[in-house]
């Protein structure tokens, strides 16, 4: 871990305001149990990544409201405005063969698609491979991050960056005519701390179902959201 990580991470209590209201709509039974929350970082990824060599259980999230530095896919950087969006990663610890890493984030892209249709009534698609778009504009990126030694998987970090609170101002210059948020889209302001909620109980469950019966039911439920990519090319 880095210096002022120790020194700003928050570890969200059961009896504060926050995790109270957080664990209100947490239904999981690991997937967000340890949040650790923190007003700025520059990357959860990073983060996450140094609590899961230091042994962090799976499901274990850090959230940030700001990153300085947000990963994007193929080495982009994520745009992470403070309070503008869900900027979290989760530490996953899954029993599989490396090989089925590359099927994690299209888990995770079924799942935050469906958490987003039941809290906004939006109608999301998902972009191959697992860009989440609303009509021609992405809200939500997905980065997932795995250490393996040998043929063992050690860890995934399951990265997920959601606009949910930008407006048009909020996006640097080359996102003004790609990015969207929730808010831009719906009018309505975006209750973070639910959603997150939301979004992780989604996750477990398609998680789980990935674990007991494989690519499957996921394959099938990605198709259905208008992928644009047969998901056999994964
Ligand atoms: C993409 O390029 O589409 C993937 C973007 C992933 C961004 C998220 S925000 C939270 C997590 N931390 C990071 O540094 N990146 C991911």
């Amino acid at each position: 871990m880095q210096q002022d990580d120790t020194t700003r991470l928050h570890t969200v209590q059961q009896d504060d305001i926050f995790g109270l209201q957080f664990r209100q709509y947490l239904t999981t039974r690991r997937l967000g149990r340890i949040l650790r929350s923190l007003d700025q970082v520059d990357s959860t990824n990073r983060l996450a990544q140094s609590l899961a060599s230091e042994g962090a259980p799976e499901g274990t999230v850090v959230w940030a409201r700001h990153q300085t530095s947000g990963r994007g896919r193929l080495g982009r950087s994520w745009s992470s405005p403070a309070g503008k969006g869900l900027w979290f990663s989760i530490v996953l610890t899954p029993a599989v063969s490396p090989a089925t890493v590359s099927q994690i984030p299209l888990v995770a892209a079924v799942a935050v698609a469906r958490s987003v249709v039941r809290v906004t009534q939006l109608t999301p698609r998902i972009k191959w491979p697992n860009d989440i778009m609303i009509g021609r504009r992405k809200v939500c990126g997905i980065l997932a991050e795995s250490r393996v030694q040998g043929d063992t998987l050690e860890y995934v970090i399951l990265g997920i960056g959601l606009n949910t609170n930008a407006t048009a101002g909020d996006f640097p210059p080359e996102l003004t005519t790609t990015a969207t948020s929730l808010f831009l889209e719906t009018g309505k302001p975006v209750d973070d701390i639910a959603l997150l909620a939301n979004i992780l109980n989604e996750i477990e469950l398609w998680y789980d179902l990935w674990l007991e019966r494989g690519f499957g039911p996921i394959q099938e439920a990605w198709q259905a959201q208008n992928s644009s990519r047969p998901a056999s090319a994964i």
